[in-house]
């Protein structure tokens, strides 16, 4: 008697499995194709893949979807978004073009504190509103997972606003938000010449509101830091992410992404999930990293936006050993981008990564980056039911086409949600 299940998903050109946990240095690329492939799913979890004929005998399915001539494969993971603002920075955009840099106009007030102060003036409804269709637009592109970091308040209240909407949306869902506390994003502007008294203001108030509030309720929840000339320095971003460890928040670091100040070594050191940007890494951090757990994430849409021609060594972290993972970034200053379709086209020309290499990157080592690779990120059986079918016959489409969107279907904990 064939078991009675939910769903099946079969004849799928090449099912993408990704099996077998992160795919570490140059073992990336490992996507486990199967040919005329089938996935089971029941109660929103995968129960088995394997050979249509196979599953087919097996199963019996209230719903199936016949996918052929298409790719199957696991929903995206989108590890670092600061997808909670208000506004736009499109002048901004114009004027990097006439040949301002991204560092001057932050400097003369510009950058990220333009857009702190239209989300300081926004409530968490306009937050909310003004979120929401970026987030579907990630969802119709494929990202069902996607972490979202705080960083645009920089005043308690503020902050704890934008971690609010991160916690409502997650709630709304279909997709599932990792939300990152990212006060140290910038040293608001009327902190000038006393930054740390707003390293202390982090570490004294905002940390603990933050691990108090109410809304600190998912599975991982991270601290960061923006490690970098104009930002915050090395002493800093280690007070800060100490404190942030001792109160159990895990850990992320932006590093390396204009000027490279010992960000990714200090991640390592202090055992982050991640270490992210990682475009001017000296080489002895990249070996650093190369033996340790914190995964590396490319951030391309970053370099591309600024049009700037250094992008993340994609192969040097792999010689290291390193787990490497690629991430959208989507912010209003440097790259405002939704699809990690368009992240895959970028890693494969610009950070010399195989299509294979680029979606596992994107997908199952995405996810131990968010530190969620125990239950998303791969199509085994255990895992959560979060699938993409591709209107494209071969796994290689995504990276060779780009500009487009190859997802048809996207299914979220089960269930077909776009
Ligand atoms: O990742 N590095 C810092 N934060 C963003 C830029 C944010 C902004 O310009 O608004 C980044 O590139
Ligand atoms: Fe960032």
């Amino acid at each position: 008697m064939p078991t009675r299940i939910d769903l099946l998903i079969h004849s799928s050109s090449q099912l993408l499995t990704l099996p077998g946990g992160p795919q570490r240095g140059e073992a990336l690329g490992n996507l486990g194709i199967v040919e005329d492939g089938a996935v089971a799913v029941q109660e929103g979890k995968i129960v088995a893949t394997g050979k249509t004929a196979e599953l087919r005998s097996q199963f019996e399915a209230a719903q199936t979807i016949d996918a052929s001539g298409r790719v199957v494969m696991p929903g995206f993971v989108d590890p670092h978004t600061h997808a909670v603002w208000a506004g736009d920075r499109a002048d901004e955009f114009e004027q990097r073009l006439a040949g301002k840099s991204y560092l001057e106009t932050m400097n003369a007030g510009g950058g990220i504190m333009a857009t702190v102060r239209k989300t300081r003036a926004a409530s968490l409804e306009q937050l909310m509103a003004e979120t929401r269709p970026r987030l579907q637009r990630m969802l119709a592109h494929g990202s069902t997972t996607i972490e979202v970091k705080t960083g645009y308040g920089l005043e308690t209240a503020a902050e704890l606003r934008l971690w609010e909407a991160i916690s409502r949306l997650h709630e709304e869902g279909p997709w599932e938000l990792v939300p990152t506390f990212l006060g140290a994003h910038a040293v608001p502007a009327e902190f000038k010449g006393r930054e740390e008294e707003y390293v202390d203001l982090v570490v004294n108030e905002m940390l603990p509101a933050i691990r108090n509030s109410q809304f600190a309720i998912h599975n991982s929840q991270f601290a960061d830091v923006f490690c970098e000339d104009g930002a915050f320095t090395v002493e800093q971003s280690r007070r800060i992410l100490e404190r942030a460890r001792e109160l159990g928040f895990k850990l992320k670091i932006h590093a390396d992404e204009f000027v490279g100040l010992g960000g990714t070594a200090l991640g390592v050191e202090l055992g982050a999930t991640s270490a992210d940007h990682l475009v001017f890494t000296p080489e002895s951090e990249i070996a650093a990293l190369g033996k340790s757990n914190t995964v590396a994430v490319g951030l391309p849409c970053t370099p591309f936006g600024l049009g700037q021609k250094e992008y993340t060594p994609a192969k040097e972290f792999l010689k290291a050993g390193g787990i490497l993972a690629i991430a959208t970034d989507c912010n209003p200053g440097t790259g405002w981008c939704e699809s990690m379709q368009f992240v895959i086209a970028l890693a494969c020309r610009y950070m010399r990564l195989t299509p294979a290499q680029a979606i596992a990157a994107a997908t199952i080592n995405a996810a131990y980056a968010v530190g969620l690779g125990d239950r998303v990120g791969s199509l085994e059986a255990g895992k959560q039911a979060d699938i993409l079918i591709l209107d494209a016959p071969a796994y290689q489409h995504i990276g060779y086409r780009f500009g487009v969107n190859l997802v048809k279907t996207v299914v979220k904990k089960g269930k077909v949600v776009n």
